[in-house]
């Protein structure tokens, strides 16, 4: 048995955690809304059509906020198509995803659901194909409360209230050549800093998002985050990024160190805009709002027969559903300890997807839903964390990687609840074969017990959960021990594991 040391100093703080930091994403994609959230014919459907199964099992992962309606989808959509009365509504089609849009599902409805899942609303506006004009009628339709045109539009669609929206994403990956509308940094600069500077006229508190690179291996990385600050630095609140991981090429090590790539990435990114702040000599910090983040097999997804023809486009296929593994889980468990080690940067993330589209929840029409296994890293880390991060020191064996070199096999994160007094201990094992003897030493810190002590790891980390074995993966209590005063645990092979101690 080999051993490591993770080293929590009470006043080594990172920062204050956003709640924000564990939000989730619902794009018009596959069966994410249509037999996903909404399936009005299903036993547990509501009187609006959502799934009730569904919307428990949101409110169990915890989801702080949901970026609403895409993703690829929005380039290319025309909000006022989802309001109003329903058998009103055009059949569209959606370029991004090669479907049938019906619009049964819109703006009004969406806001309903995500508040019977308890969750905020962030929407993104269209500037594919649209500009300025439709997100400021998008903003008075959503946030006035009454008294003009589009405000008294929403009141006679039978929504009184203003949703009140105050995340606000200025695009999506305008960097990406799959993307209806696709531009250069220079072009989409100026027009996110005007859209953002006509919003700000009509509430100067919206929170703003600006579009970076739609990956770290963009072409354009890093030049693209420079050219579009230096024109909306003033006038947004965040910048995007969005990062994707995948097994390449049988390469497990390295994809277990995924969380390797995105602290990199996070870094990067933050260096270019204090880069930015320092020429535009400004006060303001950017903040990073990582709205898309997950394990996806995009590489599978592109090998899928795509239908051409859009007279056969489908409603609602069945569109990058992946199946999560045991390994999946701890990677995302790692990409986790990533954004809260650098929760002082990145105030707002935003896990892709969350229903049936390389989601954590899966459904079947008519049928149950299940959690996959990258639902209970996600749920731990949301449930357990702390309003502060701690900045933790890890000791432990070297895993080697052939894409990061030799890595830490621990990766490890940790917080502090300042009113409870708790401490929270978020680990991953890296190794494929070596279980790990983990002494957790605290310092300005007295753990008195164990409260909670929870994981997950199978002898065959390739398991997953399936319409036919839903619960073939699920939680498992973890071998947290105090002996004299000091935190031990065993955590296994390609595992997560969390804890939170009085
Ligand atoms: O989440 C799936 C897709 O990934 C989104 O539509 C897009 O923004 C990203 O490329």
């Amino acid at each position: 048995m080999t051993s490591a040391c993770i080293i929590i100093d009470r006043d080594r703080t990172i920062g204050t955690v956003d709640r924000r930091l564990f939000g989730s994403f619902v794009e018009h994609l596959g069966r994410a809304v249509y037999n996903g959230i909404y399936e009005p014919g299903h036993p547990t459907a509501d009187q609006h059509g959502f799934r009730q199964d569904v919307l428990a099992l949101v409110r169990e992962l915890g989801v702080t906020t949901v970026r609403y309606p895409g993703g690829n989808f929005v380039s290319s959509y025309r909000w006022e198509d989802g309001v109003g009365p329903r058998d009103q509504r055009p059949r569209r089609i959606d370029l991004a995803w090669h479907s049938i849009e019906t619009n049964e599902v819109g703006l009004d409805e969406f806001a309903t659901w995500a508040r019977l899942a308890d969750t905020e609303l962030m929407l993104a506006v269209n500037l594919g194909t649209r500009g300025i004009e439709a997100a400021v009628d998008l903003y008075e339709y959503a946030n006035i409360k009454s008294g003009t045109s589009l405000a008294d539009a929403r009141i006679d669609h039978g929504t009184p209230e203003p949703h009140d929206v105050r995340m606000w994403c200025l695009g999506n990956e305008m960097d990406g050549p799959w993307q209806v509308g696709y531009t250069d940094a220079d072009a989409y600069g100026r027009l996110a800093a005007q859209t953002a500077r006509a919003l700000r006229r009509a509430d100067e508190s919206l929170e703003l998002v600006l579009c970076g690179s739609s990956k770290p291996d963009m072409p354009t990385f890093g030049a693209w985050e420079r050219t579009a600050l230096m024109h909306a630095y003033e006038v947004v609140d965040y910048i995007s990024c969005h990062a994707y991981y995948e097994e390449l090429d049988g390469d497990a090590p390295s994809f277990l160190a995924s969380g390797v790539d995105m602290d990199r990435f996070i870094e990067a990114v933050a260096a270019t805009a204090d880069q930015v702040r320092a020429e535009l000599k400004s006060d303001k910090m950017m903040k990073i709002s990582f709205d898309e983040w997950n394990v996806w097999y995009n590489r599978r997804f592109h090998r899928e027969d795509k239908i051409t023809d859009p007279q056969k486009w489908p409603y609602a296929p069945r569109l990058l559903e992946d199946r999560y593994t045991v390994t999946d889980s701890v990677v995302v468990g790692g990409l986790l300890i990533s954004l809260l080690n650098h929760s002082d940067r990145v105030r707002a993330a935003s896990l892709a997807q969350l229903v049936n589209v390389i989601a954590p929840i899966m459904t079947e029409p008519g049928g149950p839903a299940w959690r996959q296994t990258i639902f209970y890293p996600f749920a731990d880390m949301a449930r357990m964390s702390g309003d502060v991060a701690l900045d933790v020191v890890v000791e432990a064996p070297t895993h080697p990687t052939a894409r990061y070199g030799e890595v830490a096999a621990i990766d490890a994160a940790a917080t502090i609840d300042s009113s409870t007094g708790e401490l929270s201990v978020f680990v991953v094992n890296r190794s494929l074969h070596a279980a790990i003897d983990v002494e957790i030493e605290t310092r300005g810190l007295e753990t008195t017990a164990v409260a909670e002590s929870t994981g997950l790891w199978d002898a065959d980390r390739h398991a997953a959960n399936t319409l036919e074995q839903p619960q073939r993966v699920t939680a498992r209590p973890a071998s947290a021990r105090l002996e004299g005063g000091r935190l031990r645990i065993t955590v296994p092979p390609v595992s997560w594991t969390a804890l939170r101690m009085r």
